[in-house]
């Protein structure tokens, strides 16, 4: 079963009273207000009863932080180093996994497969999209989950990882409701011990290379903006400080950026034909300002959309390369959460696609050079550890000029 299943009764409820209908909703309880799907009842009993037994192990958001302001962390000693220079190939190539922290034979298998790939296609960075350690996200900032769900199963990718937060590092009470984004601080204070995990602060951008970056990648934290529960501490309300920071930073980080390419990574999609659906319905929901992702929706229209050209999530375990459109303002959407889970094998919903699976694992390679950026989608056996090259898309005509360039 996948946790990212979960469906609350009722909108923008906080964690203890979805936890409370759960338990009259067992008993013939309140009636459900959704736009979409027929919401799971099965799975959110289970998922109910593994959160009332972790519920004494696990806290309630801890005082807020202000990530925006901490100072950069370095990675632990012997950090793997950014790539200065493309690769053979004139490229720099980019392994894109998601939604991995399972732990399991999935996992391992996906990350053979990518691991055999790193050195012949000359791989000097990574990205993981978020729901890096499932169910809940870590217990401290040296939990041996970061070993077993993190640091093990990638042995020998040894390059910088550039991690987001997902919705299950960031929970609270019930596992995948992002209710507590405060825990996501310690992936944060991890980075500074790792050699591969890099996370400097909950939102960070990376330009590649530093001295004078082809591309640019922008780390964001899309939970509190699409909890699947109403945010109780203030400082992480939708209409919060730290939200109003975010927002701020990545519309004048892409202002700035001097990058030709510049590519927005985080959990949260903003299109998406998997089962979760869009950003603005997430799960069928079109109310409240949590749950449906309303308040993502504004910001990838607002801020990213037209200005990056490529958005590159997870969050639905699926491997989705869609297409440009006006709506996106040229921008795509691509969809890489299939690195330890899949799902149903069924497109939930219509926005154009140059590719898509719904049922394999897999993970992608993204390469870079002044001409083009190219996107491969890999398949994976987990049986045989082998991947299989499904797609490659490729486009060659930046969304946006960078600041500075002349007309
Ligand atoms: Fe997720």
């Amino acid at each position: 079963m996948c946790d990212d299943e979960l469906i609350p009764p009722q909108a923008d409820m906080t964690e203890r009273e979805w936890l409370r209908a759960g338990s009259e909703a067992t008993a013939g309880g309140p009636s459900m207000r959704t736009t979409g799907r027929v919401p799971q009842w099965v799975n959110r009993r289970t998922l109910l009863g593994g959160a009332m037994a972790g519920a004494a192990l696990t806290m309630l958001p801890s005082p807020a932080q202000s990530p925006a302001s901490a100072a950069p962390r370095l990675g632990g000693p012997g950090a793997f180093p950014f790539p200065e220079y493309p690769n053979g190939k004139g490229e720099f190539a980019i392994l894109v996994t998601g939604d991995a922290g399972t732990g399991d034979e999935a996992q391992y298998a996906v990350a053979a497969a990518a691991r055999d790939l790193c050195r012949a296609e000359g791989i000097g960075l990574a990205v993981g999209l978020g729901d890096n350690i499932y169910e809940n996200g870590p217990e401290s900032d040296d939990d041996s989950e970061f070993q077993d769900k993190f640091e093990k199963p990638n042995s020998g990718i040894d390059v910088p990882w550039l991690m987001v937060l997902g919705n299950h590092d960031c929970s609270g009470l019930i596992p995948g409701s992002g209710g507590d984004p405060s825990r996501g601080d310690r992936e944060v204070a991890y980075a500074a011990t790792s050699r591969r995990w890099y996370m400097p602060s909950r939102y960070y951008s990376v330009p590649l290379p530093a001295a004078d970056p082809l591309v640019e990648f922008f780390a964001i934290d899309t939970i509190p903006w699409s909890s699947y529960v109403a945010q109780l501490d203030p400082h992480y309300r939708w209409d919060g400080p730290y939200m109003r920071e975010q927002r701020s930073w990545l519309d004048g980080a892409l202002r700035a950026s001097r990058a030709r390419w510049k590519v927005v990574i985080g959990h949260h999609p903003y299109l998406n034909n998997g089962k979760h659906g869009s950003a603005g319905s997430y799960d069928g929901f079109e109310i409240g300002n949590y749950t449906s992702g309303v308040h993502l929706k504004d910001m990838y229209e607002n801020v990213v959309c037209g200005r990056a050209d490529l958005i590159l999530s997870g969050h639905d375990h699926t491997l989705q390369i869609l297409e440009p459109t006006a709506r996106t303002g040229g921008t795509r959407q691509v969809v890489c959460g299939a690195s330890a889970k899949t799902e149903d094998g069924t497109a939930h919903f219509g926005h154009p696609a140059a590719w898509q699976n719904f049922s394999d694992h897999g993970f992608m390679v993204l390469k870079v050079s002044g001409a083009r950026l190219t996107i491969d989608a890999y398949t994976v056996d987990v049986a045989t550890r082998k991947a299989t090259l499904a797609h490659r898309t490729r486009q060659t005509r930046p969304v946006a000029a960078p600041a500075g360039a002349h007309a």
